[in-house]
């Protein structure tokens, strides 16, 4: 089955989410993939008790982030084992927002991926590359090295999903062709010698018809089409 991944980043206050949520479950229909709502920490518990109550198992719950430590004097970060004891199943790593504000390296992020699979979360690692990256025909060359800095910290056992994010597409409404990103997804592949490549960036409920054909594809990251709850049920119609 397919991932679609929601991102709702900051977007919503706690009112907003709790809304979203209960609009999403009143009409019900049975999805042919696995969603996973990422709400802003706050309402990670109350979606996961609202989900389970309503015995709705096509919906996961992941987090937008989790720290590189276990536990400690570590302000305003959250740790991956909390996250999977309030309900969390899946956490994105390595956003490309996260990675740039707070400056992020790979290595750092591999250290999150890695506590992410000790907390048996299953970790979402976003890789991307700019524009300026794109136009030097450096594409590969970046994504490789992000991929093996995170790769040498894993266990090859381990389960995890790679999203292909490239930092032009994220919030621009530009995209890659689909030939271009099975390109991308095929040498994703080849290095994980997994088949769990996700794309992310201005997925719309337009475009995901043609990005669903992509058989190299395991699913979706998603976020401003996220946000609006019936755009969301449409995009998760689609996916096949
Ligand atoms: P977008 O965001 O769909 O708004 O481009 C995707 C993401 O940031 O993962």
């Amino acid at each position: 089955m397919k991932l679609l991944v929601a991102n709702w980043k900051m977007n919503f206050s706690p009112q907003e989410e709790k809304l979203w949520i209960q609009n999403y479950i009143k009409e019900s229909f049975t999805p042919s993939c696995i969603v996973v709502l990422c709400p802003s920490n706050i309402s990670l518990e109350y979606i996961y008790n609202y989900i389970k109550n309503k015995q709705n198992s096509s919906i996961k719950i992941g987090a937008q982030g989790c720290s590189e430590y276990t536990s400690g004097p570590h302000t305003n970060q959250i740790a991956a084992r909390f996250l999977a004891q309030i309900g969390c199943e899946y956490v994105i790593v390595g956003h490309s927002e996260e990675k740039i504000s707070r400056n992020l390296s790979y290595a750092v992020i591999a250290r999150q991926a890695h506590q992410a699979l000790q907390a048996s979360l299953i970790p979402i690692i976003c890789i991307g590359e700019s524009l300026e990256e794109k136009q030097n025909n450096l594409t590969q060359e970046i994504l490789g090295n992000q991929l093996k800095t995170v790769l040498k910290n894993l266990p090859s056992t381990a389960t995890f999903y790679i999203a292909y994010e490239p930092l032009w597409a994220i919030g621009s409404g530009k995209n890659p062709t689909p030939e271009e990103i099975q390109e991308i997804a095929h040498f994703i592949m080849e290095l994980t010698k997994k088949h769990t490549v996700l794309y992310g960036g201005s997925v719309t409920k337009e475009t995901i018809k043609h990005y669903s054909e992509i058989s190299e594809l395991k699913g979706f990251l998603i976020g401003n089409a996220s946000l609006d709850f019936q755009k969301f049920k449409k995009i998760v119609s689609l996916v096949t």
